[in-house]
Formats: structure tokens, C-alpha cells, sequence
């Protein structure tokens, strides 16, 4: 057994009695009560979902493990000369909770060279797919035809007991992760680049390896391994995290359970705002024939936006009640690295006027930029104009949070998510209740 498997098993079983004493001596205490409101309106903010790898406060932003993002950034092992940690530090500490040495970093490093190799078919897959097929589309088919390599699927096949299932099912998440720089450069050597693959170096980490195959010279090493790291989880309640767990509650194999992931993140909403950000950036570069828009300019851009009855794409929030953080780490970058680049020019001109123009429109409950306001601009910038493919980098980082959730799911015995819907009928016969409760909540989400 690897070492990083060993430690897991160690806090897999410090974790279990606290778990199940919960359940057996407080299964009955009330957490939390459900409004009408959320109800109708997705869900928003009942505490109903358990994850110890990631939590999101409004306010502050995504802890990982308990840490801030410019903790994770600050205390992650480093390659030699690199602002950017290793992605296998982050790999290493959404799994065990500990932020790893230099050594443990090493060793997911190996882990994930001798797991790197596609299996054939998964390129005549990629090689396969119809023309015009968006590239998410493509990540989500080429990991499901991997489904056939699960170990898992094959131990509970063959009879295992539960205690042991989320052993095989690490094995599937770390087979996988380690497969996904290769199937991701693939797919966009395949589309945008006549197929002319780089083959892998043996030699480079995660972020590194990823940015060589797709042909990008430095910084873009750097870029990836804040991109991937930034992205990989957003606590267990948003769509591609929680698709993830329902799936995998199925006892459904890490491959099912990711790809279908991937397609939730695939929708605008969600991930695929990243590329709608650039998307609409571009089209107003192209109006102004790449000219930067005076504020007067872009506040009449966005208001047309919204006045054709389209969502700001980059603003808002579900949970954030602030300024992403992960929106200012890249900021950061930018302003550091990029500052003269005109599609940054505009996503700051965007920072100033959006939220005013958001809040004088009164609708959204978060005027202020998410992550993917600022992601595309600095991917733009290095080089990477295929703003189709920016979501499968966010795919691929995502992927570490949610296989880090399956693993400890499938270790804690998460059973089967089932929640309850009820019919217009029931939730008038409760609203109209003259003696109904009426909560004393101020938002939903929090
Ligand atoms: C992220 C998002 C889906 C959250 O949705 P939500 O939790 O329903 O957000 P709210 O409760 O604030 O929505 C209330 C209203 O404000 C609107 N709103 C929210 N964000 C908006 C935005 N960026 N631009 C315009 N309107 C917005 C909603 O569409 C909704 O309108 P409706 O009442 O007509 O349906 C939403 O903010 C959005 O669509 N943002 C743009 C897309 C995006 O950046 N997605 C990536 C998120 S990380």
C-alpha cells in the first residue's frame, strides 16, 4: 500500500466512529428548516449534504481542508522557482486533510507517472466523436469509455465487503486523475491543432506536463497549476460536486460518477460561463474593433445585455455574498503579469462597472464577479484563443475535489441520496395554512 493510501486509511478510520455516533446518538436533532422558497427555488442553502474536503462561506469565500486559498497557495510545496504549488500537494491534502512535505508530494508525483497511460481506445474514442462535438462533450464520452478499466465495478462484482470499497474506489480516482492532463491536451491537440499530439514528459508535474502537451511555453505551467487548483472544489452542494456525489451514492464507479460531473459543469450556469465570459468580451472587442470602451461604453454594453434578457455572464452567485476569491487570486495575476492586455483592460472595466449596474437592477442577490469573470482573460492572454476549451480545464480540476468527496463518500458509507419532492398541492396546503410558521431567515442561501 502507497503511503498517502496508508494515511488515508488512518483518518478513514478516525472518522468513521464520529460519523456513526452522529448518526446513532443524534440522528434526531434538527439542523436546519425548509422555506417554501427553496423549495421552488433549487434548493438554495438547506444544509443537506455532509463534506469535510471543502466549505464555501458566503462571505469568506472556499476553504479547502479548512484553509483559505491564499493559505493553500502559501503553505503547498512548490516547484523549483515557482509562485504556483504543486497540484499533487493539493491532491495529497483534499485526501487526508494534512498538507504534505515535499516528500508526499513526490510520491503522488509517482503515483500519478505510473498510472499516466491512455488506453488506446480512449484516442480512437476522442478520434470518433462527430464534428462540432463542444469539447466537454468529448471529455465526458472519453471518461465514461474508460468505465470498462473500474476497479471498483469489478470488487463489488466480485462480492467485497462495504469496509473495503472505498479502497478500489481510490484506485479508479487516481487511475483517472492521473489520465486527465493527457485525454484534456488530446482533445484540444485533436480539434484545434490537426491532432498533432506532444507526447507526455515523464519528468514534469501535473500543471507542467499539462501546459507542455498543449504547447505552451512558460508561464503557462504556472497558469495551469493556479487554474487547476483554484477550480478543484466549491463544497459539495453546487451542480458538478453534487452530481458527482448523487451518482456515486448510486454506487456508481468514479468514471460514471465524473463524467456525469463533467456534464454538469458543462452547462452555462455553471462552468461553461467561463467561455461565455470571453465569448461576449470578444464580441464587444470586435464592435469596438479592440479599442478599450470608455466606462459610459461598457455600461451600456452590459445593460443591453440585460435588456435582452441575458444574464451578466461572470457575476452572481448562488452562495458567494462577495467578491470571489478565486477571482481575486487571478486578479492578482493579472495585474502582476498582465496588466496591459486589452481583454484584461475590459475585465476590469467590468469589476467597476457591474455590480452598481447589477444592484440598481435589484434581481441578483450577488452583484459581485464570480471566478469565471476573470479565468478566460488570462488564459486568452497566454496564448489559448479556444474559448470552447476552457471549461475542461475547469473539468479537470473540479475532478480532484469530486473524486477526494467519492472517496470519503464511499469510506464513510454515504448511502444512497434520495430527497423528498412533493406536489403544488401539498405546498399550498402547508403555505396557506393560516397558522403556517413563516421563517425568520433573511436569505435563503446562507
Ligand atoms: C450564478 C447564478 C446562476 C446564481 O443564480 P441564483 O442563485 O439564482 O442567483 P440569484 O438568486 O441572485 O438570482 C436572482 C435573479 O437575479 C438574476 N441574476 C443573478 N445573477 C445575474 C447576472 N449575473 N446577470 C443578470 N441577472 C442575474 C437571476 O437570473 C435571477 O433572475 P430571475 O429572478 O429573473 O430568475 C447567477 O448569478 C448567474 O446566472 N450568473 C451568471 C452566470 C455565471 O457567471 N455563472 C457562474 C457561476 S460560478
Amino acid at each position: 500500500m502507497s503511503r498517502l493510501k496508508d494515511k488515508l486509511h488512518d483518518k478513514i478510520e478516525a472518522q468513521r466512529p464520529r460519523i456513526n455516533k452522529l448518526l446513532k446518538e443524534y440522528g434526531d436533532v434538527i439542523i436546519d428548516e425548509v422555506t417554501v422558497s427553496q423549495v421552488i427555488g433549487g434548493m438554495r442553502g438547506i444544509k443537506s449534504l455532509i463534506s469535510d474536503i471543502s466549505y464555501l462561506d458566503p462571505f469568506e469565500g472556499i476553504r479547502y481542508r479548512g484553509y483559505t486559498l491564499p493559505e493553500i497557495f502559501e503553505k503547498l510545496p512548490k516547484p523549483a522557482g515557482a509562485d504556483m504549488p504543486y497540484v499533487e500537494g493539493l491532491v495529497y491534502l483534499l485526501l487526508t486533510g494534512d498538507i504534505p512535505t515535499e516528500k508526499e508530494v513526490e510520491e503522488v508525483l509517482d503515483e500519478f507517472q505510473k498510472r499516466r497511460i491512455l488506453p488506446r481506445y480512449v484516442y480512437e474514442v476522442i478520434d470518433a466523436m462527430p464534428c462540432c462535438s463542444h469539447p466537454m462533450t468529448i471529455l465526458s464520452s472519453a471518461i465514461m469509455t474508460m468505465q470498462r478499466e473500474s476497479f471498483f465495478a469489478k470488487k463489488y462484482k466480485s462480492g467485497i465487503n462495504k469496509l473495503e470499497y472505498w479502497d478500489s474506489t481510490y484506485e479508479d480516482a487516481m487511475n483517472l486523475l492521473a489520465k486527465l492532463p493527457e485525454i484534456g491536451t488530446y482533445i484540444y491537440t485533436k480539434l484545434y491543432r490537426d491532432g498533432k499530439r506532444i507526447q507526455q514528459n515523464p519528468n514534469l508535474d501535473f500543471g507542467s506536463n499539462f501546459a507542455h502537451m498543449l504547447g505552451f511555453e512558460k508561464p503557462f505551467d504556472e497558469v495551469s497549476r493556479l487554474y487547476f487548483i483554484i477550480h478543484a472544489d466549491h463544497e459539495a452542494g453546487n451542480v458538478s460536486a453534487h452530481t458527482g456525489h448523487l451518482v456515486a451514492s448510486s454506487l456508481a464507479d468514479v468514471y460514471l460518477s465524473i463524467a456525469s460531473m463533467i456534464n454538469g459543469l458543462a452547462g452555462p450556469l455553471h462552468g461553461l460561463a467561463n467561455q461565455e465570459v470571453l465569448r461576449w468580451l470578444i464580441e464587444l472587442y470586435d464592435k469596438m474593433e479592440g479599442k478599450i470602451p470608455t466606462e459610459d461604453e461598457m455600461r451600456q454594453y452590459v445593460w443591453d445585455t440585460l435588456n435582452a434578457g441575458h444574464v451578466v455572464p461572470g457575476f452572481g452567485h448562488a452562495v458567494l455574498r462577495k467578491t470571489d476569491p478565486r477571482y481575486m487570486l487571478q486578479r492578482e495575476f493579472s495585474l502582476k503579469h498582465l496588466p496591459e492586455d486589452p481583454i484584461f483592460k475590459y475585465v476590469d472595466l467590468l469589476y467597476k462597472v457591474v455590480p452598481p449596474i447589477l444592484l440598481e437592477q435589484g434581481k441578483a442577490k450577488n452583484p459581485w464577479p464570480n471566478v469565471d469573470a476573470q479565468s478566460g482573460a488570462v488564459l486568452w492572454h497566454y496564448g489559448l484563443r479556444e474559448y470552447d476549451f476552457y471549461t475542461v480545464m475547469f473539468g479537470i480540476g473540479r475532478a480532484i475535489g469530486i473524486c477526494a468527496n467519492i472517496v470519503w463518500d464511499r469510506a464513510l458509507g454515504f448511502p444512497l441520496e434520495r430527497p423528498k419532492s412533493i406536489t403544488t398541492d401539498m405546498v399550498e396546503k402547508v403555505a396557506f395554512n393560516p397558522k403556517a410558521k413563516r421563517s425568520k431567515k433573511k436569505g435563503s442561501a446562507e
